[in-house]
């Protein structure tokens, strides 16, 4: 029982943070900044290639807080610190451009039952903070459902061996198994309808 009370901790913490951070960014200027995003992400944010995630609909508090660890190199991945030192130059450039992907909506609007139960088995100990369908209802936990299958595995890889360093996720890291796991695992949530669908 240790393990659930750490669990709602987390999530009162991850409530106090949204309270105390957020900062409205409006997405009708977010829309014109967008302009700059189109070739990899779409102008919706729904992108067609596998590499370049999905940004439709994910939560704006994940969003911003992305945008500012990419910049800030905390999240260093050489395609989007080149991205973030031209274009993600103060917050409220960041809070705006957050504001429109946030507010557009997913393109996921199926489900796949079939794909959806290869990994399902292996995703309890996701569902606390992701939800069972990857539609995540927390500001700062990312929406997984409907999330491009590659960058899905891509990310899992990256927080198991460091590239990607979040405290949670990092432990969480310990959990996802071997590379058909983590295989199965995103294809289980890439399969799954998101709630911010068209
Ligand atoms: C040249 C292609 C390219 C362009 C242009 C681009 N991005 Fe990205 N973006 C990427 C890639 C690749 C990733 C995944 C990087 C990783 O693995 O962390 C990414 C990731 C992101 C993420 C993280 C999504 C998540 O689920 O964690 C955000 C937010 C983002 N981009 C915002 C933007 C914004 C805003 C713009 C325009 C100002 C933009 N990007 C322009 C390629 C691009
Ligand atoms: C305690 C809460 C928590 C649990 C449990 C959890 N996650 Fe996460 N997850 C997060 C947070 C917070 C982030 C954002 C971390 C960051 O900024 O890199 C995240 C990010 C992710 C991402 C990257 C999404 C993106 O858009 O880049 C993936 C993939 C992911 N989690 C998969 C999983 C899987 C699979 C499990 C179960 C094995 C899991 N998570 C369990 C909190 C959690």
């Amino acid at each position: 029982m240790h393990g659930i009370i750490n669990m709602k901790n987390i999530v009162i913490i991850g409530l106090l943070l949204f309270n105390n951070v957020h900062a409205a960014g409006d997405p009708i200027a977010g829309k014109t900044k967008a302009i700059h995003c189109i070739s990899c992400h779409t102008m919706d944010g729904n992108s067609k290639i596998q590499i370049y995630p999905k940004l439709a609909g994910q939560h704006e508090a994940y969003l911003i807080k992305t945008m500012k660890n990419y910049r800030d190199k905390v999240r260093d991945v050489p395609t989007m610190y080149t991205i973030a030192k031209k274009y993600f130059n103060n917050d409220t450039d960041i809070a705006d451009l957050a504001a429109h992907f946030a507010s557009q909506k997913s393109d996921t609007c199926i489900q796949q039952p079939q794909a959806s139960q290869v990994g399902k088995m292996k995703i309890d100990s996701c569902a606390v903070c992701h939800q069972s369908d990857g539609n995540s209802v927390l500001p700062f936990f990312p929406k997984l459902a409907g999330q491009h299958k590659e960058y899905l595995i891509k990310s899992m890889q990256a927080y198991k061996n460091g590239d990607r360093q979040e405290a949670q996720m990092s432990q969480m890291a310990l959990l996802f198994g071997d590379d058909t796991d983590i295989e199965n695992i995103a294809t289980y949530f890439a399969a799954q309808k998101s709630d911010t669908c068209k």
